[in-house]
This record gives C-alpha cells, structure tokens and sequence, in this order.
C-alpha cells in the first residue's frame, strides 16, 4: 500500500500545481459568480473547473478511486457517502469569497482516506504560495520544510482563528457571536483568514494556537485534520469529544489540554451532518 500512496501522493502533488496555477490565473479576471445554500454561499466557474481537473485526470489514473467534491455534492444534491475504498476529498478553492473579491486567502484542500483513514492532506494557497503537505506518519510540511504546533497550554496566551460562516441561519449565527464574545476577553486575540483549511494550517504552522468553528462540511477539514496532527497538534469535536469529519464541528488546537479548555467554554450547535 506504502508503494501505491507514494503513486497517489506524486500525482496528487502534480496536479495542486495544475490547479493553483488556474486559480492564480483567474483571480484578478472577470468571474461567474453563483449563490448555492444561500446568497453569501459563493461558486465560480474557477471552483467547478478545478475540480473537474483532479476528479478526471485522477479517476483517468485511477478509476476504481472515489470522490467527495464540493462543487459535485452540491450540484447533484447527493448526500456525502464516505466509504472504504480509496476517496478523494476536495475543497476546489476553500476561501472562495476572498477569491471572488481577490483577497489573496484562498486554497485547495484535498485528502486520501482509505478506509475511511485520512492519509494524505494537501492545502495550497498558490496566490501566496503556501503548501501545506502531510501524510499520515510521515509529519507536516510547509513549502517542503517540518512544520510543529506552537504547544501553547495556556488559554490566555492563545490565538484563536475561527469564522463567521457562510449560513444566515439565526440561530447558527447567535452561538458563532456568543462564541466570540465568549472567548475575545480569555485569548491573546482572535483571527479570522476566511479559510477554513488556512485557519487550520495556521495552527500546523504554530503561528496560531487554536481554531474553531462549526458548519464547516468534510472537504473543509479533511486536509487541515491531517496536516494539523502530523505537525503534533489535536482535531477534536467542538465538545471535545473524538473529531468526527462528517459531523461540520471543528476545533483545533496546539496541545489536548488547550483544546479541552476550549471545548468547555463554548456554546454548542449541531448541524445537519454531511
Ligand atoms: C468556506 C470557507 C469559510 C468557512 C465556511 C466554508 P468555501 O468554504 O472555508 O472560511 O467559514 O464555513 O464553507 O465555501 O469557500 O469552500
């Protein structure tokens, strides 16, 4: 399996390049902008395209291998199936709101689980040329060098990135403010970079201590889960509990301890899962 992940790992690589190179392209041109869920739920020909990329060129190679793509989940309206075999898990461009205003805080996020285990995560931000890599045992890469937490333990000493979200939904949108007034008096300070798999990587990186959020969906966090684990740091439930991918709840952290102080101060919600 070793040999064949290796195979994948080369492929995969090759194709981030192809894609960023797209979306580099297109971010200062004219955009096809539609809405999905909502009217701040964003879509470009730029996110179909790029994922249209990775799903042909790698079912061409590897045509029993499986996807669960964003653009594709939602234009088919199927419910995320995830399964033993060998499946891909794609965020085209995670942050595509910055990309429709070209903020330069955009990525593709895309992961290998095999057996339903993450074992390769990619996310790459090509307007900044940022790459994170991982794969499962081997550690957390950025641009090629080791990456590690910050291991920052203290609550008060913490940079927090979390979002807003893109839902309009009430309810969903009080337990995200009460969130942040919650946590801005007990942090350093809290951030936002408007991309989920980003926010994630910054805690890989040790340039953030924790990140939170929920209504994210699995191609959201598939990678950053990874990458965040492989530079030694922990992806929980936001109750703290095991982090359940498909569950839209995420909260990362540079040691368990500071996770769990988190977790215990936060107002729940549970969303539809994928
Ligand atoms: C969104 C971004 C955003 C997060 C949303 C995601 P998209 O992904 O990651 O930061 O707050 O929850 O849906 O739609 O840009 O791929």
């Amino acid at each position: 399996m070793s040999e064949l992940l290796d195979q994948y790992y080369e492929l995969v690589l090759e194709l981030v390049k192809e894609a960023g190179g797209l979306i580099k392209e297109n971010i200062s041109r004219q955009k096809t902008i539609m809405t999905k869920s909502c009217e701040v739920d964003l879509v470009t020909e730029t996110d179909q395209l790029v994922e249209k990329l990775f799903m042909t060129k790698i079912s061409a190679r590897y045509p029993e291998h499986k996807f669960i793509g964003e653009e594709n989940t939602s234009e088919t309206n199927h419910k995320v199936e995830l399964t033993d075999a060998p499946t891909w898990i794609i965020d085209p461009v995670d942050g595509t709101m910055n990309f429709v205003h070209t903020m330069p805080h955009s990525c593709i996020s895309i992961a290998l689980y095999v057996g339903k285990i993450p074992e390769i995560g990619i996310v790459y931000n090509p307007m900044l040329e940022q790459l994170f890599t991982a794969r499962r045992g081997r550690g957390a890469f950025h641009n090629g060098a080791p990456i590690r937490v910050s291991g920052e333990t203290d609550l008060k000493k913490a940079l927090v990135m979390m979002e807003l979200g893109t839902s309009r939904d009430p309810e969903k949108m009080n337990v995200v403010m009460e969130n942040l007034k919650i946590l801005t008096p007990q942090v350093h300070g809290m951030r936002a970079l408007g991309s989920c798999a980003l926010n994630m990587c910054m805690v890989a990186l040790g340039a953030a201590d924790v990140m939170q959020e929920v209504g994210i969906h699995i191609w959201d966090v598939a990678a950053g889960d990874l990458i965040v684990r492989e530079a030694g740091g922990v992806c929980v439930d936001l109750a703290g509990g095991d982090f359940d991918p498909l569950s839209r709840r995420v909260l990362c952290a540079s040691s368990a301890e500071l996770a769990q102080q988190v977790a215990k101060l936060l107002v729940q919600y549970y969303p539809e899962r994928d």
